[in-house]
């Protein structure tokens, strides 16, 4: 697949930064935790009309699209997949850790991933191949192998489910006393960007989508990190559950204290 430079349309990244401080109008979709924005639905509208105006042919996976009916079919031919607003509790509540996360794949491959934090102005992309970068500066995961001086990123998830919400705690207790610190920041895409750029040695998370982990699964792979299931075998995108660490050693040590989830696919 041949690539020119990537970014994001300065439109896309305005809408975000303008809504971030006003008050939000707010719907729930499968809980009443899991939101959605007027901004959410404006910029996957704007990104997938201005992408479809160059590949009128490409197929597109969007949060939003999906949450308002539309399949979510993961096919061998060129498909975009968008979250327009990854991190939308935090972007409800002004909470500077959101971001758009787009992908692109082609053979169920990924190879171009963005993750772009416009409140912070932080953009990590990768090109399959070609390292990932964090505002056009190379980064690295940390490389990180002992569990016991490990930062490990655990979200708690927008799904009210009771036998999830144990699981989410029973795996923090797992963890607590043999990490270096727990941390859940509110956005599965930026928790990937922290382990690619080496702030975090590892996050997992089950009950994830495809569209909050495709573009982050491209920038760890390329900054040198691992994306596995969470019980060891290779990552399914559409699978709702994933592990991605600064080394396959780190993973392997945290993947034996998770208590395993199965959800039905994306
Ligand atoms: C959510 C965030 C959150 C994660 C949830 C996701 P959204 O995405 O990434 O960190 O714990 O599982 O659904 O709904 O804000 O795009």
């Amino acid at each position: 697949m041949p690539y020119g430079s990537i970014t994001l349309h300065p439109v896309c990244q305005q809408i975000i930064k303008e809504a971030f401080y006003k008050k939000k109008s707010v719907l729930t979709k499968s809980c009443e935790v899991d939101l959605v924005t007027e901004t959410d639905q404006a910029v996957e509208k704007m990104l997938i009309g201005r992408i479809k105006e160059n590949f009128p042919n490409h197929m597109f996976i969007g949060e939003e699209s999906v949450a308002a009916g539309e399949k979510c079919d993961l096919t061998n031919d060129p498909t975009w997949i968008v979250d327009p607003v990854d991190g939308t509790m935090n972007f409800v509540h002004s909470f500077p850790h959101s971001c758009i996360s787009l992908a692109v794949l082609y053979h169920k491959d990924v190879h171009i991933g963005i993750i772009f934090n416009p409140i912070l102005d932080q953009m990590y992309t990768a090109k399959r191949n070609q390292g990932a970068f964090l505002n056009d500066k190379p980064i690295r995961v940390s490389e990180e192998e002992d569990l016991s001086k490990s930062l490990v990123i655990a979200e708690f998830g927008t799904n009210r489910d009771t036998k999830k919400m144990e699981s989410v705690l029973k795996n923090v207790s797992a963890l607590m006393n043999k990490v270096h610190g727990l941390r859940a920041m509110g956005s599965a895409a930026l928790n990937m960007a922290s382990v690619a750029a080496g702030g975090a040695d590892c996050y997992f998370e089950f009950g994830i989508h495809v569209w909050d982990i495709a573009a982050g699964a491209l920038i760890i792979k390329e900054a040198g990190g691992i994306c596995l299931d969470t019980e060891g075998g290779p990552l399914d995108l559409m699978s709702r559950r994933m592990i991605c660490a600064s080394s396959e050693k780190l993973a392997l040590q945290i993947i034996p204290l998770l208590d395993q989830l199965k959800f039905e696919r994306d």
